[in-house]
């Protein structure tokens, strides 16, 4: 199949974590961002709802012929893959899978730890799918919940976020874990603060094992041409702009979409 046109969606600024790394592997794609920001957090949602914003989300993407779909999105991913594969034709690259599979083949003693926002480790959607694979495999969970405003606040690297991270993280101190799974697409630049606790421990973001699970699944050639990247936001603010940017490394147009 050939794949052109990606959409790509997260509630907020996080699931351009993924957008970069698949950007600049694969430059030749056309890559449609939506930042679900009018409806952000998703980690404290239900169910119900989740699948009905992931719905529209996916709907908007449609719009411009995607081939791809990647569910930039933890919270999502756990729980209306099923829902979106049943309503849409195209492919659809979900967080859990790729994630579970990378942390799988990362880890020596088969202590693999989680973290994610409430509604993911609720879901345990990572812990089934990991179990599925290797029976033998443990995993331990902290749900974080300040994360995410964290992040999209812009304090990735701040004394209040490590404050944070060190009681989310103590549990994981006693339970030798040697790889921990970043189940949420916020999370990869909190990275620096979350070696300083856990300093010998893998680290498994989204963006990489989304990365390597389209390497092995799709044949997506390099070719000889500049993709675009448009970036849509359900609500504009200036900040996710702001922000956007720091993570993307590069300056934006962002996009109303009214959805
Ligand atoms: N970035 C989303 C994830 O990967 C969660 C952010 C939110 O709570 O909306 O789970």
């Amino acid at each position: 199949m050939n794949i052109q046109k990606v959409g790509i969606f997260d509630s907020g600024v996080g699931g351009l974590t993924v957008a970069k790394e698949v950007k600049a592997k694969f430059p030749h794609l056309d890559i449609f961002y939506l930042g679900d920001t009018a409806r952000l957090p998703y980690g404290d949602k239900s169910e119900e709802t989740i699948i009905k914003y992931s719905y529209k989300n996916a709907k908007f993407l449609f719009t411009f012929g995607i081939d791809l779909l990647i569910v930039a999105c933890n919270t999502s991913s756990s729980f209306s893959l099923p829902f979106l594969e049943k309503e849409f034709q195209f492919p659809i690259v979900g967080m859990i899978n790729p994630g579970a599979n990378l942390a799988l083949k990362r880890t020596k003693n088969n202590k693999i730890g989680l973290i994610g926002t409430r509604a993911t480790i609720r879901s345990g959607a990572y812990r089934k799918e990991i179990e599925k694979i290797n029976k033998e495999a443990l995993v331990f969970e902290a749900a974080c919940p300040l994360f995410v405003p964290l992040v999209e606040e812009g304090l990735f690297e701040d004394e209040v976020t490590e404050i944070v991270a060190r009681r989310y993280l103590k549990g994981f101190l006693e339970k030798e874990i040697d790889t921990l799974i970043l189940g949420c697409t916020h999370y990869p630049v909190l990275i620096p603060t979350l070696k300083k606790i856990l300093p010998d421990v893998e680290m498994i973001s989204s963006g990489e094992a989304t990365l390597i699970h389209l390497q092995e699944n799709f044949h997506l050639q390099k070719e000889n041409k500049r993709g675009v990247l448009r970036v849509f936001a359900t609500d504009r603010s200036t900040h996710f702009k702001e922000i956007a940017e720091k993570l993307l490394g590069e300056k934006i147009d962002l996009e109303l979409a009214s959805i």
